[in-house]
């Protein structure tokens, strides 16, 4: 460590890494501000997209991304959303400044399309809605507020295995993140009572981040009664729960099916905290719509928490970007429009979830002599396989697809044109 540290001082201080040029002074043409900086390891997802890219093979198929595709394989651009969009173009909108936190026009919706209509958390103004940068902002602005602003045990506990990002993005603020157990390897289904058996032993006050729907990476749920007995040991440990529902509608195709458990979780009493997004159920990846809720409780402190959480924005983006969120409160503000979309997500829903049934019906049928009913088991856009890191290479190596090593494949990458193939390839390598 001494060692490294000399060198790297020697390194700093050698004269010639920072020059100055006859003259003036600045910087050589071949030295720069930034030699100390390392190269980072690239994102594990964008690796495996540059890698299939590079592939010219005729068969070879992208499992790796998270973006919904038609059945031709291609990006979709829901019917709800092109009508959103002639109609904005219609009106001849400015580009003024949002508001810091968002319009509240498209806050009230987003929160009504989490919490239901009626919900009295929203007749009674106890909820704090912000517009974020998608799903990721709001995990983000809300962890970050956390850190800042939470009086209780500043530690967040997660489902093992989790979405990549939700540590990484504790690590960067400092946030202290444990595990509580969730998949269980030995069903490729929800382990209950390891989740139960961990989160009882959760030291009080501490946050407990749940997926609300379509868990990422392993799609495996919690069933409506698993929700009620999670709900139950949260509250005896007074435990903060932190929802985050990226997928809403993508689970079942009905958004209100999806939104059981946070709704559940509310009715319980438990003032949670949600991050929303609305890259996968509009389609709208890049327009990087979402929105992050408090619960408070009243709306005297909802309004203390909008005050302290509109510092935090300013000083980060200054204020959110306008057009996907215009296009999510149209649709969620045209009856008619809305009508179209929760026609939309099903669509989308129902597609994977025939693809399910494809992939397992093929490799069944090729006489596999291992069980597949989890592919049909498991929810949403993700399928945790259960293929070894030597499969997952085999298949990469000899059958050109590609997926991530843990063996989560993204069942939007399959199609009718390609699922006997891949349920060949899964059958070739596991047999
Ligand atoms: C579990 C989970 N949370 C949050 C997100 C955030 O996505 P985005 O920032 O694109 O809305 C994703 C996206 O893959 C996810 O899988």
């Amino acid at each position: 460590m001494a060692q490294a540290l000399k060198k790297l001082t020697t390194q700093v201080l050698k004269p010639n890494n920072v020059d100055t040029i006859v003259g003036c002074t600045g910087l050589r043409a071949s030295s720069t501000w930034w030699n100390n900086v390392q190269m980072g390891p690239p994102d594990v997802i964008l690796g495996i997209t540059e890698a299939y890219k590079k592939d010219t093979h005729p068969k070879k198929v992208n499992l790796g991304v998270g973006a919904y595709r038609d059945d031709e394989g291609k990006p979709f651009v829901l019917p709800s959303v092109r009508k959103a969009e002639e109609i904005l173009h219609s009106r001849g909108l400015n580009h003024e400044y949002a508001p810091i936190s968002g319009e509240a026009t498209y806050t009230d919706a987003v929160a009504k399309l989490a919490f239901g209509e009626d919900s009295p958390v929203i007749k009674n103004k106890s909820n704090c809605t912000v517009q974020t940068l998608s799903g990721t902002g709001a995990l983000r602005l809300g962890l970050e507020f956390i850190t800042k602003h939470y009086a209780k045990a500043k530690e967040i506990w997660l489902p093992t295995p989790t979405w990549g990002n939700h540590p990484q993005i504790c690590n960067t603020l400092n946030l202290p993140h444990k595990k509580y157990r969730y998949f269980d390897p030995k069903t490729n289904g929800f382990d209950l009572q390891g989740a139960l058996e961990d989160i009882s032993k959760i030291p009080e006050g501490s946050i407990i981040l749940l997926h609300a729907c379509a868990h990422n990476p392993t799609g495996v749920d919690p069933k409506p009664n698993d929700w009620e007995q999670l709900s139950k040991v949260i509250k005896e440990r007074k435990l903060f729960p932190f929802f985050d529902m990226a997928y809403q509608g993508f689970a079942t195709g009905d958004v209100d099916n999806d939104a059981f458990a946070v709704r559940l979780f509310v009715k319980e009493g438990h003032q949670v905290m949600l991050a929303q997004s609305f890259a996968k159920n509009m389609g709208l990846y890049g327009e990087r719509a979402g929105a992050l809720t408090f619960l408070c409780g009243d709306e005297a402190t909802a309004a203390k928490v909008m005050s302290q959480v509109k510092i935090m924005v300013r000083v980060m983006y200054s204020n959110p970007p306008l057009y996907g969120a215009r296009l999510v409160q149209e649709i969620l503000t045209n009856a008619e429009l809305k009508k179209q979309w929760l026609g939309d997500v099903k669509q989308m829903a129902d597609r994977i979830i025939t693809m399910r049934s494809q992939l397992r019906a093929g490799i069944e049928g090729a006489g596999n002599p291992h069980p597949w009913q989890h592919i049909t088991d498991q929810i949403g856009m993700f399928c945790f396989t259960g293929l070894k890191p030597e499969q997952v290479e085999r298949l990469t190596k000899e059958f050109h697809v590609y997926l991530t090593k843990d063996g989560r494949i993204s069942v939007a990458g399959i199609s009718s044109q390609n699922v006997n193939y891949i349920a060949e390839a899964i059958h070739k390598v596991t047999s």
